[in-house]
């Protein structure tokens, strides 16, 4: 026996002899990866003590999960969502200094080729929903504007669904676009005021919602990407903070840094400038990136 084999398997020493076994590993970032979740997977299965059919629920389970993904749809990102994975993988990879704004769930539902429009546009495609005028700077750390920065946004619509849950429903590209900033690094465009709306519940995940006596619904938001050469890229949103799901978003979303007030206006010269028919809801939000690292 090599120094690194252990003996036969024993439920006390299982970990090490799994572990040992991987010795030889080309690849020391696997050999590490592999070996933590050894280590964390053999104490969860200690902890639990599944029976063997409860063990086999639970492989039939990722087999199902698995089958669900297609091009269109990938349950395993969902699950790795409704778990708090996705937004801890974010958070490590998205550290900020104080005063940057902060980064959030991608979501599966953006789409790389939405239109370059002019600042102003309207991306409510069908005039369906309330009227939104959305507005803010794209600064960085210093406070100063950046010029050239990509603004690319997307959102649901009125009933909370993306425009490609509804082809032939709603128009291609409603309620999304891409803005360039100008030299002052401000942003403003016109769209309808989001809705709460369920995550995919259909499948293995909204199974394992409803067990766990889970609610599938993301609160109101906005989806943005920014870039801007020098800068790290920011993936964020802006929320509803008086939506009903605000404390309970499905996918833990949600930061205190990314409420923004939407306030209802009733200015009748405003909403003639906005070429809105009446009332509308005013959102002003700046954003805050910062420095691409170095090396
Ligand atoms: C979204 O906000 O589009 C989203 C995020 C995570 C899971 C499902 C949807
Ligand atoms: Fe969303």
């Amino acid at each position: 026996m090599e120094t690194h084999e252990k003996g036969f398997f024993t439920e006390e020493n299982s970990v090490e002899v799994v572990t040992g076994r991987n010795a030889n590993a080309q690849d020391p970032r696997l050999k590490q990866v592999i070996e933590v979740i050894t280590r964390k997977l053999h104490e969860a299965v200690k902890e639990i003590e599944p029976t063997q059919d409860e063990w086999f629920k639970a492989i039939m389970y990722l087999t199902r999960t698995g089958h669900l993904c297609n091009e269109w749809r990938q349950e395993f990102i969902l699950l790795s969502d409704v778990l708090g994975v996705s937004m801890l993988v974010d958070a490590i990879n998205n550290r900020k200094p104080s005063g940057a704004s902060e980064s959030t769930v991608l979501g599966p539902f953006h789409v790389a080729d939405a239109p370059e429009l002019p600042m102003g546009a309207n991306i409510c495609l069908d005039q369906k929903g309330e009227d939104m005028v959305i507005h803010g700077r794209i600064l960085d750390i210093e406070g100063r504007p950046i010029a050239n920065a990509v603004l690319d946004v997307w959102q649901a619509n009125d009933e909370g669904f993306y425009d490609v849950q509804q082809k032939g429903i709603q128009p291609d590209f409603n309620l999304r676009g891409v803005f360039r900033t100008g030299e002052d690094g401000r942003y403003w465009f016109r769209a309808v005021k989001p809705k709460f709306y369920p995550i995919p519940d259909d499948g293995t995940v909204g199974k394992l919602l409803k067990g766990l006596g889970r609610h599938p619904y993301r609160p109101a938001h906005l989806h943005f990407i920014l870039k801007a050469d020098g800068f790290e890229t920011l993936t964020t949103h802006i929320f509803d903070p008086h939506d009903p799901y605000i404390n309970s978003d499905a996918v833990f979303g949600v930061k205190e840094s990314l409420l923004a007030e939407f306030k209802r206006i009733d200015d009748a010269t405003r909403a003639h400038e906005l070429e809105f028919p009446g009332w509308f809801w005013e959102v002003e939000y700046d954003f805050v990136l910062t420095s691409s690292k170095k090396g």
